[in-house]
């Protein structure tokens, strides 16, 4: 008999231990004084190495709760969480904090960047938290800003860039611990269209160039098209999970982008 090939097919290992996430039956329950959440109920789940996956779902379906044990940030109440290879559920706190800082960059909706600071400060960030030599950080920061084409705005504040620029700030501050993942919970949620496909466009760079694995929280169908691959959450469940036959291309639709649509320059 044929044995199962889900592993195999392409020349893995047959446990599994390629996959960069593997997820096996995880349960999350908040609890709230005598109320309990059950966020998610049940999620197995494995995400190769390289893939580009966008998650969707209605809100409240556990999708942030999601991300926040796939990022080491929290942990799950039962069930095992493996991060390239390590089982996150037996880590400690700085462990876990330790884990988080080496392999994943996190980039959110509202960007999160400190508002009285320069873009190279904000993308410099992350490295006061590691055991970095100091006087690598200008450096390193400048060469994440240039991987999102914003070099030239390095001594920016917040305030003086547009919202695609600020959000490219803090995908260069994902990037300064050279993360094996990128976690993006709706991205684009606060930008216009082009922006957004602008922002698709780098992840996208990033994921066939450097071979990050990026997975993206959004509610827009046209936004989960630009990667290979979408799981829909339901009440903490999966629901549905498969491949996207043919992803969009941002680089192409940028380059065909109609004329009269052109991004504003913020005042500064
Ligand atoms: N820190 C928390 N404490 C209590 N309940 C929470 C917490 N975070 C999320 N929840 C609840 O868990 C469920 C899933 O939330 P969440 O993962 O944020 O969903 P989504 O990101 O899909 O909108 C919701 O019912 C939400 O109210
Ligand atoms: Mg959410």
């Amino acid at each position: 008999m044929a044995s199962p090939s889900k592993f195999r097919s392409n020349g893995a290992d047959p446990a599994g231990e390629s996959a960069l996430i593997r997820i096996e039956h995880l349960h999350k329950t908040y609890h709230m004084g005598d109320n309990h959440v059950h966020a998610l109920r049940g999620v197995s789940l494995e995400i190769a190495r390289g893939s580009f996956v966008a998650i969707m779902g209605a809100s409240g379906s556990g999708k942030s709760t999601l991300m926040n044990i796939v990022g080491c940030l929290d942990k799950p109440s039962s069930g095992k969480y493996y991060l390239d290879g390590v089982d996150v559920g037996a880590l400690d706190r700085d462990e876990l904090a330790d884990i988080r800082n080496k392999k994943v960059g996190f980039v959110f909706q509202q960007f999160n960047l400190l508002a009285r600071t320069s873009a190279l400060e904000n993308v410099e960030l992350p490295l006061l938290y590691s055991d970095s030599d100091k006087s690598t950080f200008k450096e390193r920061a400048m060469e994440a800003l240039t991987a999102v084409g914003l070099a030239e705005r390095y001594d920016h504040h917040p305030s003086q860039l547009s919202g695609g620029q600020q959000q490219r700030v803090a995908i260069a501050r994902s990037l300064i611990n050279n993360p094996q993942l990128i976690l993006a919970d709706e991205p684009t949620g606060a930008l216009d269209s082009k922006t957004s496909v602008e922002i698709m466009g780098i992840f996208q760079r990033l994921n066939r160039e450097k071979g990050i694995s990026i997975v993206v929280v959004t509610h827009e169908p046209d936004i989960a098209h630009y990667s290979d691959r979408i799981i829909q959450f339901k009440d903490g469940h999966i629901i549905v999970d498969e491949p996207v036959a043919n992803p969009r291309n941002a680089e192409r639709e940028l380059a065909e982008w109609p004329e009269e649509v052109e991004e504003k320059e913020p005042v500064a």
